[in-house]
């Protein structure tokens, strides 16, 4: 199974999405969130955190500035925005994601397709398109071509 698909017809839909995916995502895991603005790759993040345990009274706003955040939840999640970097390959490194990834982060981020490598590579692909919304998950590595495997062995019925 190489590429698993949902249909997100509703924000109720990507919560519960979020809410397969975060058990079986791991320490030092990257997921790339990728899809044209507005799709909802925000969204999903907000919904992933809150299904990795962070409290409701922390907020989960956009990294589009502050490039990247981080949450308390288990395993700490890393949240950035590579949008304002574009092609700038030593400006993400720079910001060094992959050292936190090392340290057990569990990475996630928006626009971050075309620095798969050096981001650590073996990242799981999510691509967000939103008419109709849906969201497709694909893999560049053997421990994501696992998770893609998971996630399409739970059933799904879009709501
Ligand atoms: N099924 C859905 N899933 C996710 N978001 C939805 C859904 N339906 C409506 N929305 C709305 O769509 C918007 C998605 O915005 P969001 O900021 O998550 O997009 P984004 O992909 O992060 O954009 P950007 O590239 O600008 O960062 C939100 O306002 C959200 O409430
Ligand atoms: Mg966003």
């Amino acid at each position: 199974m190489s590429v698993v698909t949902r249909d997100l017809p509703s924000k109720a839909a990507t919560t519960k999405l979020a809410a397969q995916l975060a058990p079986l995502l791991a320490a030092g895991d990257l997921l790339l969130l990728d899809g044209p603005l507005g799709a909802g790759k925000t969204f999903f993040t907000r919904a992933l955190a809150r299904a990795l345990g962070l409290t409701s009274e922390a907020r989960v706003t956009s990294p589009t500035f502050t490039l990247v955040q981080e949450y308390a939840t288990e395993p700490p999640l890393v949240h950035a925005d590579l949008y304002r970097l574009s092609d700038d390959e030593r400006g993400v490194f720079e910001l060094g994601l992959i050292g936190q990834r090392d340290d057990g982060a569990l990475l996630v981020v928006e626009w971050g397709l075309p620095f798969a490598r050096i981001l650590g590579g073996d990242a799981l692909v999510m691509t967000l398109v939103r008419e109709p919304r849906s969201a497709s998950f694909s893999a560049t590595g053997p421990r994501s071509r696992r998770l893609v495997e998971a996630l399409g062995l739970l059933s799904w019925e879009s709501e």
